[in-house]
């Protein structure tokens, strides 16, 4: 089970991609849950120059360093934990290339598909949540969460690009969930609280993949033992 989580700058993916983690580790499943760019040694180094927004690099330069580190994730992390039986779930993954270097910077994605058809050899998702955000909307949170926790950095070298190329790259997310539709489920998060869109991505996985519904089951949460309720399948047709 391979799941992705996309989406414009500030649509809080990272944060539903660790509460659909936890969830699904509280039904005792085994879970990985990685990003991109970075994952692996050689990508956290890769995300430093690809986010450095002291560094100007050329177009297929950013193409061609995002698939690198793909490819590298793909070999050492995704694959091994997916041959493992774990569920794996990405923040960002091939679409991410596809919406922001191609649609965002090329216009378009036949360049940047081929190249990462090759860096994933054949590993596609099985499900890729898409948290739609209006990008205005989404750069606010992002400089909010910066300056209320002041632990937050500021925008990356991507995040700084003008509105215009955030406004293309959200339209190509969604030129994306027209044409891998079946792969695709949007949650539209510009009005919705962060419970609210945790709760609609965890319905979608649990009817997607028929996972038992965790509501009884004892679990060890390090170091004290917890009785939490048992497992009944939640997944509607499964
Ligand atoms: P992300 O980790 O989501 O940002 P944050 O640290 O704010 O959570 O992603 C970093 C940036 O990299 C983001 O602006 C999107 C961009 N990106 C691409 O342009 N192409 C890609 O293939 C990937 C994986 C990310």
């Amino acid at each position: 089970m391979f799941i992705t989580l996309e989406g414009p700058d500030g649509s809080g993916k990272s944060t539903q991609a660790a509460l659909l983690a936890e969830r699904l580790r509280e039904c005792g499943l085994s879970v990985l849950l990685t990003r991109e760019p970075g994952g692996t040694e050689l990508g956290e180094a890769l995300r430093k120059i690809l986010l450095n927004p002291d560094k100007e690099l050329a177009v297929m330069t950013e193409v061609l360093l995002m698939a690198a580190d793909r490819a590298q994730h793909v070999e050492e992390v995704i694959k091994p934990a997916l041959q493992n039986n774990m569920i794996v779930i990405c923040d960002r993954y091939i679409d991410s290339s596809l919406a922001y270097q191609g649609f965002g910077l090329l216009g378009d994605i036949s360049k940047v598909l081929a190249i990462n058809e090759v860096a994933i050899g054949g590993l596609w998702p099985n499900l890729t949540l898409l948290l739609d955000v209006e990008p205005k909307v989404g750069l606010a949170r992002h400089a909010m969460a910066s300056n209320v926790s002041g632990s937050a950095p500021g925008l990356d070298r991507i995040e700084r690009r003008e509105l215009s190329f955030h406004q293309r790259v959200r339209k190509g997310y969604h030129s994306l969930q027209r044409i891998y539709g079946e792969r695709f489920y949007t949650i539209d998060t510009t009005d919705l609280k962060t419970d609210i869109v945790a709760q609609q991505a965890w319905e979608v996985v649990v009817r997607r993949f028929c996972i038992p519904e965790c509501t009884s089951k004892t679990y060890l949460k390090e170091g004290e033992g917890h009785e939490i309720d048992h497992c009944h399948s939640a997944g509607s047709g499964c």
